[in-house]
């Protein structure tokens, strides 16, 4: 078994569901002691009880990343209980939930959306960074989305805050570089998770629009959480220790058609 984290301390925002689980699980087995933040209560224990039903440590701390204290409160929440802050990662997003044109689309869900993916993320990162010059340094991981490196027709909020955090990432990434805090982010196409299975696209449902989507990947299928999860890692961990701004599809050959 790999011991790549043991005994570092590593915060996953949106571990209650999807990629951010998987993260939150991965990271653990490797040896790392979790904070699994969420403002999904029961994902966020779900994670935390499949993480110690192995031996693994972690503990769930409800988080509403829009909420500035709330951010704070998570990043102190791993220094209280576990001692600092080597490695964050910050999964936590929505879509908004509706398909509508750019010039159609609701203004109380375009600042919805703002509210958690672009300033909630800011505030995420704001927050691990104080607590990372504090120590010395650390490891940050965004999770964009494909959508944060091309258009993405009828969500206008979730593509425009997905480029938002593109840019977030590399301006962090070349503040800190000479901190010894990394900042990186990761694109992926379509992943096979609950937000893309049964939330704006309802792909269980929709059997038509997955194939679409399937197609749009060279390798003709989904990517799955832990394939994400393995690059985010990766991100994290030292065999990446010269990688920093970096904007990394995870894509099953998308970008290369
Ligand atoms: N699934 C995909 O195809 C796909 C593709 C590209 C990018 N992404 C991105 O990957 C990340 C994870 O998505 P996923 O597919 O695992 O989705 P998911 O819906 O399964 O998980 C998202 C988690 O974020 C949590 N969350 C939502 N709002 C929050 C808030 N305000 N504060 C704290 N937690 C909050 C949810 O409760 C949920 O547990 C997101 O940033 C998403 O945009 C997903």
């Amino acid at each position: 078994m790999s011991t790549r984290f043991a005994g570092k301390v590593c915060l996953v925002s949106g571990a209650g569901s999807g990629i951010g689980q998987e993260t939150a699980i991965s990271f653990a087995r490797e040896g790392a002691k979790v904070i699994a933040a969420d403002i999904d209560g029961a994902g966020g224990l779900q994670t935390v009880a499949s993480i110690i039903s192995v031996g693994g440590q972690a503990i769930f701390f409800k988080t509403d990343i829009s909420k500035a204290a709330d951010t704070e409160a998570m990043v102190q929440a791993a220094v209280d209980h576990f001692g600092g802050l080597d490695h964050a990662v910050n999964c936590a997003a929505i879509t908004g939930g509706v398909s509508i044109p750019t010039h159609e689309y609701p203004e109380e869900l375009w600042h919805q959306v703002l509210a958690v993916n672009l300033t909630g993320m800011w505030y995420s990162v704001k927050a691990q960074l104080n607590q990372m010059l504090k120590q010395g340094g650390g490891t940050i991981v965004i999770v964009a989305s494909a959508a944060g490196l091309k258009g993405h027709p009828n969500n206008v909020p979730y593509s425009a805050t997905k480029h938002g955090v593109v840019g977030l990432t590399k301006t962090a990434a070349l503040e800190y570089a000479t901190k010894n805090i990394r900042v990186n982010v990761v694109c992926p196409t379509a992943i096979e998770t609950p937000m893309i299975m049964d939330g704006r696209l309802n792909f269980r449902n929709n059997q038509e629009l997955q194939e679409k989507f399937t197609s749009e990947q060279a390798m003709m299928r989904m990517g799955q959480p832990r394939e994400v999860a393995d690059v985010i890692l990766w991100l994290s961990s030292d065999q990446s220790s010269f990688i920093t701004g970096h904007a990394m599809p995870v894509d099953g050959g998308a970008f290369a058609k």
